[in-house]
């Protein structure tokens, strides 16, 4: 990025950062902070969609070109494509393969997968798998650009790369591939609901909300064993707003439509909030359930959006049973009536629809939203039901990281500051400089201290959520997680295992516009 437009810019918004350091009560009057959702509400230009008109459709799931005996190989076209997803109206979409989400990729654990994306899209891309234990050259690193396949490289973008070429650090930013490149993931990690999604330096914002993201599911042993709902009743919801413009194209308030300065016009800096909500790609869609469980896997895919999500009416007795959190299964079921999801997180729940009368609508709401952000979907109960057998009361076991052990105690300060943007400890983004170097094989307690809502996500390794202002974590935390909503004036403290991969990896805040203006740090493990 050009650090002397972003400064230019980020200039015309010090009255509000200067407020905001100093506890942010004018930012919050002004209306960049809602009480519970960061960001501004971008309207669409199109009349929006009635809620619950669409079937829930469910993301294609691509099937491995080979397979030898250890590895599964992967291809995807990242291209330009035309979706339906308002009544009547196309809309351009940058897709993997074709389609929003892109197809559902499926690992075992254990078994090597290999991907290979071809960039056919007019821009630059940087895959990342969100929540893999992935090697660093594999895991995205946001200068580690695919170029467009048959074009050549933007000025700017050589020059990008050669800006981060002097820095020292262990990595080397900006190994450039032309077209095409292979990720491969070793998938030594347990059963888990991760995503795959863009991750450019500075423009992953509005790479996402264009439709660079998708499934990777997990599986082991482990869970098979469970009988955990399967098949059409184990599906997929990522949840995402979006707005449209008059012409059905995804609106976004880039500062620069031809992206040579990354980030948003200065009222949407705190986060872009759409109008209309997308359940795996479609609005408010409806999903006919038999009387019997499903295990609904929630993403959140939005760049900046939280939800409150719950059932309505509530399930007699018994309401979202949250099975699994980023990192996979939890110790045991825990009951929820509502679920508080910020961007990137993932609940793996299971409603039992038996509860239900036959005939009954079951709205999935958001009590963060207001007006038709307060619809997700729907749920059709039918007659038919299936033998089910209940839920086990024990899941799997997760060795709880002792704190008193960590070999290191950091802090990382989430702030906005006045003339630099969105940063870490004072600094915005600075490819090859690391804030720090975990050891591997060593336990590391992290203090995450927050102005605002901040989903702060670390690459590499799951974590544990060890407390929220020195008080117990709250009722969200459980189990491993790659991202934590940390809140308004909230110190979190978090306990990590660094393993098996030297290298260099990021921290950053998952709202992606503040990601892009450019609240990212790395760390290199040894
Ligand atoms: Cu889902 Cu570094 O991101
Ligand atoms: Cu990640
Ligand atoms: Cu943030």
């Amino acid at each position: 990025m050009s650090p002397r437009i972003t400064r230019r810019r980020l200039l015309g918004t010090s009255a509000a950062a200067v407020a905001a350091a100093a506890g942010g009560g004018w930012l919050a009057r002004s209306g960049l902070l809602g009480p519970g959702e960061p960001g501004r509400l971008l309207p669409s230009q199109v009349p929006l969609p009635r809620p619950y008109q669409v079937p829930l459709p469910v993301p294609p799931v691509l099937a491995p070109v080979r397979s030898d005996a250890t590895t599964d190989y992967h291809e995807i076209t990242q291209r330009p494509a035309t979706l339906s997803i308002l009544p009547g109206l196309p809309t351009e979409a940058w897709t993997y393969h074709g389609s929003f989400p892109g197809p559902t990729i499926r690992s075992r654990t254990g078994r090597r997968t290999v991907v290979r994306h071809r960039n056919t899209l007019p821009h630059p891309t940087v895959v990342h798998l969100h929540g893999g234990h992935t090697p660093a050259d594999s895991d995205g690193y946001p200068a580690d650009l695919i170029m467009p396949a048959g074009g050549s490289t933007p000025a700017h973008v050589g020059h990008h790369a050669g800006h981060h070429a002097g820095h020292h650090g262990g990595h080397e930013p900006g190994r450039i591939s032309v077209g095409e490149r292979d990720y491969t993931y070793p998938m030594r990690q347990r059963a888990a609901s991760l995503w795959y999604h863009d991750h450019r330096h500075g423009h992953t914002g509005v790479a996402v909300w264009r439709g660079l993201a998708g499934f990777h599911l997990v599986h082991d042993d482990e869970e098979d064993a469970l009988r955990l709902p399967a098949g059409d009743r184990d599906i997929p919801i990522m949840i995402a707003d979006r707005s449209f413009a008059a012409n059905g194209s995804l609106r976004y308030p880039l500062i620069d439509p031809d992206l040579r300065t990354p980030g948003v016009t200065d009222p949407y800096m705190n986060g872009v909030l759409g109008d209309v909500i997308l359940v795996n790609g479609a609005p408010w869609p409806v999903l006919r359930t038999d009387r019997a469980r499903y295990r609904l896997r929630l993403l959140n895919a939005s760049n900046a959006r939280r939800y409150r999500l719950a059932l309505d009416p509530p399930a007699p007795g018994g309401g979202l049973v949250q099975i699994g959190s980023d990192g996979g299964l939890l110790h045991r079921p825990l009951t929820h009536h509502t679920i508080d999801i910020a961007p990137a997180e993932r609940f793996d729940v299971v409603v039992d629809f038996s509860r239900y009368r036959p005939g009954t609508r079951v709205r999935l709401v958001n009590r963060l939203g207001t007006g038709q952000t307060a619809h997700v979907m729907a749920f059709d109960i039918t007659d038919a039901t299936h033998d089910d057998p209940g839920l086990p009361e024990r899941l799997s076991h997760i060795e709880p990281l002792d704190p008193a052990r960590a070999a290191v105690t950091r802090t990382f300060h989430f702030q906005l500051r006045p003339d630099h943007g969105w940063t870490i400890n004072g600094h915005p983004y600075r490819p090859g400089r690391p804030l720090a170097r975990p050891r591997l094989g060593t336990t590391e307690v992290w203090r995450l201290i927050s102005d605002f809502h901040h989903p702060v996500h670390v690459h590499l390794d799951p974590f544990q959520v060890i407390s929220r202002n020195n008080r117990a974590p709250g009722p969200y935390d459980a189990g491993w997680k790659d991202t934590v909503d940390v809140r308004p004036s909230e110190a979190v403290e978090i306990a990590i295992r660094f393993t098996d991969y030297a290298g260099t990896f990021m921290l950053h805040c998952h709202n992606l516009e503040h990601e892009d203006m450019a609240m990212m740090a790395d760390f290199t493990t040894t």
